[in-house]
């Protein structure tokens, strides 16, 4: 942060389409949110695959990213792969516009329907996807294999653009 920095306002989130420059910031804020975490070479392999497109939520002056959302396309339809703010950046709200940019990214690419799979439990998570119009179309039992040995249930939900 340069002197002048401390007395002008901090710009406004900006949302951005992210490559596999990204990836180790992805990785770690991945590590902050899932127990299967993924690494930074899954990261770059997701990027650099036909497909697959990302977007970043970018708070003040940094250029890192404090969060972002994956999905892969298959003709007209998507599915999202993973989303997730680093700890310090949830429930401020940044989580709403973050996807809603990235929907209109896919309805812009030609995406009719969009399909996600989601931890039932993950209130936070589940409130959002609503928030969007997703609604649940099935669940999934013992899908999750938690740290604990556990097997949570996935609800799959969807949302026609
Ligand atoms: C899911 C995630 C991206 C949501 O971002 P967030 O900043 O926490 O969410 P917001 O503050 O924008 O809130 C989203 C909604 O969840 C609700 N919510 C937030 N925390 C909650 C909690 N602990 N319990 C219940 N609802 C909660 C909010 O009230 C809001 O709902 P509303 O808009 O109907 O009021 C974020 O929590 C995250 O990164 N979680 C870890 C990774 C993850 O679980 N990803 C989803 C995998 S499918």
């Amino acid at each position: 942060m340069s002197f002048l920095d401390r007395f002008t306002k901090p710009p406004a989130p900006r949302i951005e389409p992210i490559g596999s420059e990204a990836a180790a910031r992805l990785a770690a804020i991945h590590a902050a949110s899932f127990s299967r975490s993924w690494s930074t070479l899954d990261f770059e392999r997701l990027l650099g695959e036909r497909g697959v497109i990302g977007d970043g939520l970018f708070l003040g002056r940094s250029e890192k990213p404090a969060g972002f959302v994956l999905s892969r396309i298959v003709v007209d339809e998507a599915e999202i792969l993973t989303v997730a703010l680093a700890p310090e950046a949830r429930g401020r709200g940044h989580a709403i516009p973050l996807l809603s940019c990235h929907l209109e990214e896919l309805s812009r690419r030609g995406v009719r329907k969009v399909h996600l799979e989601v931890e039932e439990g993950n209130q936070p998570a589940i409130a959002l996807y609503r928030r969007l119009g997703f609604r649940e179309i099935g669940r999934r039992t013992g899908y999750y294999l938690k740290p604990d040995g556990a097997r949570l249930a996935a609800l799959t939900m969807a949302l026609d653009l």
